[in-house]
């Protein structure tokens, strides 16, 4: 995720940019530039771009506050690091050849490794790891007159997703933008016109905005605005009048950052997992390791904290059934301090999502320190376990503000699905048949989290009721027992409500002695084979008083026999059942904490990142 910004108009454009981006900044902070369209010394037209690494204040003290680029047209990029580590060369916005077109992007373009390939054998040169520079020199390729046919051509070539702001070296005071699945707003006031990615960056200067529908391209100057559909033929779009102050804006009108990043899932999930398969087949090829080398791992050693080891949790059995490999699992501060007997052709796997964790971290080096391969499952590219594991899987959930994992949580459950696919099948036990039918299957998951965020309300209202426990349990089985942890710790760290989770075979070895009358037990059964025995566990809670919710997949209606109250989940395949039940669990925690009246996105003793030990 990235912030994109725009201006054409009747005053200079780079202090107007640079104020844009900063309020597009939670959107991503690793770099950030600006491209502005003027003249040089010689009176020739000219695009004048300037980037810095690291935080926006690096580029306004380059810039002088923008007052040393002059123009009045001009684009400007803050970047979330995908393709390519954080760098000024990998920094938007790119040139394209002879410096005739300038681009700044928000989105991935899922096939921009084959187009640079061919890109390259036309004469075209890279400077940068990004998939963003394979569009700038598309449009060069693609432009002759007309910038609005050139815009189309590229958008009949490119895959993936892509908010795109762009200027032409020949068209000074004209910004050309297009869109497809990645945001961008319009927006138009008397001082000029503007695009973004959304409406905090540009409300200083207009309420009057245009939200772009997909697939179209609008041409901007100061004082005219066009659209066209992807046949080139010209539209009419209508603007709308946003009346939320600048704060909900920032959350695109969620009240929290959580709540925008719950809504976040589909796409994230998306995001992961689309480029990683193609025609039916799981894609690593950015591990570096084909099936012959993936099929030499004879066992997996997983470390990571929080929210992250949880997704280890699943991992062990997703992937121990699924490519028959045994994995063991540990707490990343226990790992690095028990001196474990690792053996060669172990894979070590470490998850974070900052990428910057302490204790996962020293897990990574000392796994490496016994020579043994790494993987890291990382979201924030370039980040300290991302430089320095063997290889590394992205997630492309976009930066994630709020300190409470949701959006991550989902795409690092995604990575390991694909990372078991790819593994059954090096190992022989995953046929074509299968692969095809569960990258179909991962392919839908964003569908099916989508219809669990129709139903809201259900959730909402429950949790209203049990906003003032002290304590809520939760119980699950297998795969239900992981995401069971995660549905507790989730609900502790941001309603401080005490909170367990624990396997439910447990229950009866001392646990249940602690359930007494109207206290909340939470049961999570998606697993056909253990469903009848977590349902017995629930009698069992539920006869010492346990008020209980079941949580489940559509289909399982028996359990209403038992539970006081059921949400349901769509149907998948059960070894993805995990991705759809951390949904209704997140939502839970969430409202329980928002009827407390807690400061959902910074709940107190916590950091997003826990760089220390
Ligand atoms: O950045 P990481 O994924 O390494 O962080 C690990 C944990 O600190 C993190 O998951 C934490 O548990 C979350 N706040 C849970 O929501």
């Amino acid at each position: 995720m990235c912030g994109i910004v725009g201006f054409a108009g009747y005053q200079q454009a780079a202090p107007v940019l640079l104020e844009g981006l900063e309020k597009l900044e939670y959107r991503g902070y690793d770099s950030a530039g600006i491209a502005v369209s003027g003249v040089n010394g010689d009176g020739e037209p000219s695009i004048e771009i300037v980037k810095a690494k690291g935080r926006l204040k690096v580029l306004r003290e380059m810039t002088d506050d923008g007052r040393s680029v002059p123009g009045c047209c001009g684009i400007g990029h803050t970047r979330w690091a995908t393709h390519g580590e954080p760098s000024v060369v990998n920094s938007h916005p790119h040139y394209a050849k002879n410096k005739r077109v300038a681009v700044v992007h928000n989105g991935i373009i899922e096939n921009y490794q084959t187009l640079r390939e061919k890109l390259i054998r036309e004469g075209y040169s890279f400077v940068s790891s990004t998939d963003t520079e394979t569009a700038a020199h598309l449009l060069d390729k693609y432009y002759e007159k007309d910038p609005i046919e050139a815009i189309s051509r590229l958008m009949f070539h490119i895959r993936g997703s892509y908010a795109l702001g762009i200027l032409f070296l020949d068209r000074p005071g004209e910004i050309y933008a297009v869109r497809k699945d990645s945001p961008l707003i319009v927006g138009r006031s008397e001082q000029g016109n503007f695009i973004a990615s959304d409406v905090p960056a540009i409300l200083k200067y207009t309420r009057d905005v245009c939200f772009l529908p997909n697939l179209e391209i609008v041409r901007l100057s100061a004082d005219a605005i066009r659209f066209y559909n992807v046949d080139r033929e010209e539209i009419q779009e209508r603007f709308t009048q946003i009346d939320w102050d600048t704060e909900a804006a920032e959350k695109g009108g969620f009240a929290h950052f959580m709540l925008k990043e719950i809504y976040e899932q589909p796409k994230a999930v998306r995001d992961t997992v689309n480029p990683r398969i193609r025609d039916g087949h799981v894609v690593l090829e950015e591990l570096g390791w084909d099936d012959a080398e993936l099929a030499k791992i004879r066992r997996l050693q997983m470390a990571a904290c929080g929210s992250a080891y949880h997704v280890c949790m699943t991992a062990r059995y997703m992937i121990e059934q699924t490519a028959r490999i045994p994995v063991d699992v540990d707490l990343a501060s226990e790992f690095r301090y028990r001196d474990p007997l690792l053996e060669k052709d172990t894979l070590v796997v470490v998850i974070s999502q900052s990428g910057e964790t302490a204790d996962s971290l020293a897990a990574l080096r000392e796994a490496k320190s016994r020579g043994l391969k790494t993987l890291a499952i990382v979201n924030v590219v370039g980040s300290s376990i991302a430089r320095e594991a063997d290889s590394v899987f992205y997630t492309w959930a976009g930066p994630e503000i709020s300190v409470a994992t949701t959006k991550a949580y989902s795409t690092q459950l995604a990575a390991v699905y694909l990372l078991a696919i790819a593994l059954g099948r090096a190992r022989g036990l995953v046929d074509a048949e299968k692969e095809a039918a569960m990258t179909q299957e991962l392919l839908r998951l964003p569908d099916k989290i989508e219809r669990i965020l129709e139903e809201k309300e259900r959730i909402q209202w429950f949790a209203n009721k049990f906003s003032h426990s002290k304590d809520i349990f939760f119980i699950g089985r297998g795969l239900d027992y992981a995401s069971s942890l995660e549905g507790s710790l989730k609900l502790k760290e941001i309603s401080y409500i005490h909170s367990e989770a624990y396997a439910a075979g447990e229950l009866k070895h001392g646990t249940i002695s602690l359930i007494e009358d109207g206290i909340l037990v939470v049961g999570v059964a998606t697993q056909n084979a253990l469903f009848e025995k977590l349902v017995s566990n629930m009698v069992e809670v539920k006869s010492r008083g346990a008020y209980v919710l079941g949580v489940t997949s559509y289909g399982n209606y028996s359990m209403e026999d038992v539970a006081n109250y059921t949400i349901y989940v769509p149907r998948t395949m059960e070894c993805f059942a995990a991705s759809l039940v951390v949904v209704p669990l997140q939502l839970l925690a969430y409202y329980v904490a928002l009827g407390k009246g807690l400061d959902v996105d910074k709940p107190r003793n916590l950091a997003k990142s826990v760089t220390v030990e």
